[in-house]
């Protein structure tokens, strides 16, 4: 079994260095697919209201026979359940379906700014916390600006911001804020999902230098940034590989042309993405 490091959060807690990530898994697919990622040494799974496969997730988590403590369960608020009431009440359905007693990472999915209730959500994340039904909080596509926001109202800095992350998008600026802030970054779409990425040149002459493969080149600048890549894979096989990327370094020079690439984001931008 592989073995990961982990980083601290700015609440104490422990995230793993590298996860699952489960979209666009169904259920089915989601609970053997976890299950498996845990049995190969994955101890971090991503999933969300929105993917509708928590319920596949927990599955996976509690058959896989790995120590629950061991394993760090993320889920994601969704856009139609913005607000204060509602964020609590999002969040008892979300541990149902997953099947557990605690969730450990809670996240707001989107910010939704025009929607502009993120920061009564926040609120109701802080209590849930304190309340020991979740133990670290954060939020997924926000930006300096909206984090400033709920620092501001509540002083409560969120523990990870999940965002698009990848090669063709490597985000300085944010990553720079994120860094000064203590908040560690979780990076979705890491392969740069159906974007050609994988074939890059840059990529795969750093890959063959090191004689991985080009998503394993991919998955360890992330890692060496940082950031907390969370690569889906439904294939036994390629989640092994991905999980494997702590044995090998790559310098200065290396992670500047994996990273030299198109400034290109392949996902919605936060300001005005919609997504409930
Ligand atoms: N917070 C957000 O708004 C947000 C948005 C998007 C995604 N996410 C999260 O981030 C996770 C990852 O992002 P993503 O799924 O968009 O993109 P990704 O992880 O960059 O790419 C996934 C794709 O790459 C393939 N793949 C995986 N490992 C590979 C390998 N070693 N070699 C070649 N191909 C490989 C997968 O196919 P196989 O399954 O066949 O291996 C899948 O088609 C999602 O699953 C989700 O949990 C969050």
């Amino acid at each position: 079994m592989i073995s990961i490091p982990a980083h601290t959060l700015n609440d104490g807690t422990a995230l793993p260095a590298l996860g699952l990530g489960t979209w666009p898994m169904d259920d089915a697919e989601a609970e053997q697919a976890v299950r498996g990622a845990l049995e190969t040494g994955y101890r971090l799974v991503d999933s969300a209201v929105n993917y509708r496969n928590e319920t596949g997730v927990g599955l996976g988590i509690t058959r896989s026979g790995v120590p629950r403590e061991e394993i760090v369960v993320t889920t994601k608020l969704p856009g139609r359940h913005h607000g204060y009431e509602e964020t609590l009440a999002s969040f008892e359905e979300s541990r149902r379906r997953l099947g557990l007693d605690y969730v450990d990472l809670y996240l707001i999915h989107w910010p939704l700014p025009r929607v502009d209730r993120y920061a009564d959500s926040w609120r109701a994340m802080i209590k849930l916390r304190e309340d020991g039904l979740v133990r670290s909080i954060g939020v997924s596509n926000f930006t300096a600006g909206h984090i400033e926001r709920l620092e501001k109202e509540t002083g409560v800095l969120p523990s990870v911001n999940q965002i698009e992350l990848h090669p063709l998008f490597p985000q300085e600026e944010l990553r720079r804020f994120h860094a000064a802030k203590g908040i560690v970054v979780e990076s979705w779409s890491p392969l740069g999902r159906g974007s050609g990425l994988l074939a890059d040149p840059a990529v795969t002459a750093v890959a063959r230098a090191h004689g991985v493969t080009p998503a394993q080149a991919v998955l360890r600048w992330h890692t060496q940034l940082g950031a907390v890549p969370i690569p889906k894979s439904s294939d036994p096989e390629r989640q092994r590989a991905n999980l494997d990327v702590f044995g090998f370094e790559l310098d200065g020079a290396e992670l500047a042309a994996i990273g030299g690439g198109a400034r290109r984001r392949l996902g919605g931008d936060p300001e005005v993405h919609e997504e409930f």
